[in-house]
């Protein structure tokens, strides 16, 4: 049996455990690693916390202390009753708004300036759905999970949902947005630096909540330039016998929920989408740069890898390696069984079903979709 001070000692060490993993150098969540002028703005209000760390701790000791020396014990006497004590009162009414008052004029002018529409922006659509975010641009370009914009600009969000409402919440870029269904919020972010800053889902939407990731790169202004113009083009043709197959493989299986515009039907035209498909989900990705993207299904899954051994040590970066290393083991498990590699509800048209594919069928579509750049 543990003794009770063990007991204790085995509770504390877990506890600071838990509390070290937050100190961890590769998070890449950090709202204290802020980029960006609009999460400056906000790490400016960092002071705040600590001003209310330290009331915290100011009445936690207060509390203890009055417990501790005034307990009840044998023969000790009532304490001095303090109940109805003007000056006290008065004192302790205003010095909490006074605290209040002084945190709230920074705060509301930081919310204020969060707020200012940008004299120029480059425009990004954000739709939020059961597990997934859509993020489309002006040219017509439509990705998945990943939004590439140019660093050091201005980037204009318009936030919306198209099922529950979704959170927008990139940390290191700036604050949350929620994703309201028949609502379009504004939302402005900015990255100083070229880099990948990654982002979650924070409003609590069902099974794979966890899973609907968000991954934004910043590139150079040549480099987003370059991803635009490609983005906004109609998809690569198959360029081998494997891949023509699987896009008549797609036509027939997968373009009832996914568009690749450009993409070729069962008989070698081009799959029209102008006419109503019977649409099996809301929506589902654009797949139509599938291989130009560097994560797939919610970004929870990596597309290349530095080597596929080590699959989730590091992520090769599609726009800057020659030929990345396809992440093929976990793109064909996501084809065989989608709801096996992240939790779904196909059934209630929630994610993606098992198409039931034969292995032949699910390496010609990933010859089809590992062409799609
Ligand atoms: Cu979408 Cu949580």
């Amino acid at each position: 049996m543990m003794t009770a001070r063990r007991l204790k000692f085995v509770g504390a060490a877990g506890f600071g455990l838990v509390a070290l993993t937050g100190c961890s150098n590769d998070n890449h969540q950090n709202v204290f690693d802020d980029e960006g002028k609009y999460a400056h703005d906000i790490a400016h209000l960092n002071w705040i916390f600590v001003a209310a760390v330290t009331v915290g701790v100011l009445v936690g000791l207060a509390t203890i202390v009055t417990l501790v020396k005034f307990r009840e014990r044998p023969g000790a006497s009532v304490p001095k009753q303090v109940h109805g004590h003007t000056a006290l009162e008065i004192a302790w009414t205003i010095a909490p708004a006074l605290i209040l008052a002084v945190v709230a004029v920074p705060t509301i002018g930081t919310i204020l300036k969060l707020n200012e529409k940008p004299k120029s922006c480059v425009h990004v659509n954000v739709v939020g759905q059961q597990w997934w975010w859509e993020f489309s641009y002006d040219n017509g370009a439509a990705t998945a999970n990943e939004m590439v914009i140019p660093a050091g600009e201005d980037v204009c969000l318009k936030i919306s949902s198209r099922d529950v409402i979704h959170s927008f919440w990139v940390p290191r870029l700036n604050g949350k947005k929620d994703a309201v269904p028949g609502r379009v919020h504004d939302w402005y972010i900015q990255a100083d630096k070229p880099g990948d800053y990654w982002g979650q889902c924070a409003e609590f939407c069902g099974l794979s909540h966890a899973n609907m990731r968000i991954r934004v790169r910043a590139l150079s202004r040549p480099d987003f330039d370059k991803w635009y113009a490609n983005e906004a083009k109609p998809a690569l043709q198959p360029a081998t016998d494997a891949a023509l197959r699987g896009a008549s493989t797609f036509a027939q299986q997968c373009a009832s929920c996914h568009v690749v515009r450009g993409a070729l039907d069962s008989s070698g035209n081009p799959v029209d989408y102008s006419k109503p498909v019977p649409l099996k989900s809301g929506a589902a990705p654009n797949l139509t740069h599938f291989a130009a993207r560097s994560q797939f299904a919610g970004a929870t899954f990596p597309l290349y890898v530095d080597d596929p051994a080590t699959k989730d040590v590091n992520e090769a970066d599609p726009y800057s390696t020659p030929n990345p290393n396809l992440n093929r083991a976990q793109l064909e498990a996501w084809l065989r069984n989608p709801t096996s590699q992240v939790p779904m509800n196909p059934e209630q048209q929630r994610g993606m079903p098992n198409l039931h594919l034969s292995e032949t069928q699910i390496d010609d579509l990933v010859a089809f979709l590992s062409g799609l750049k």
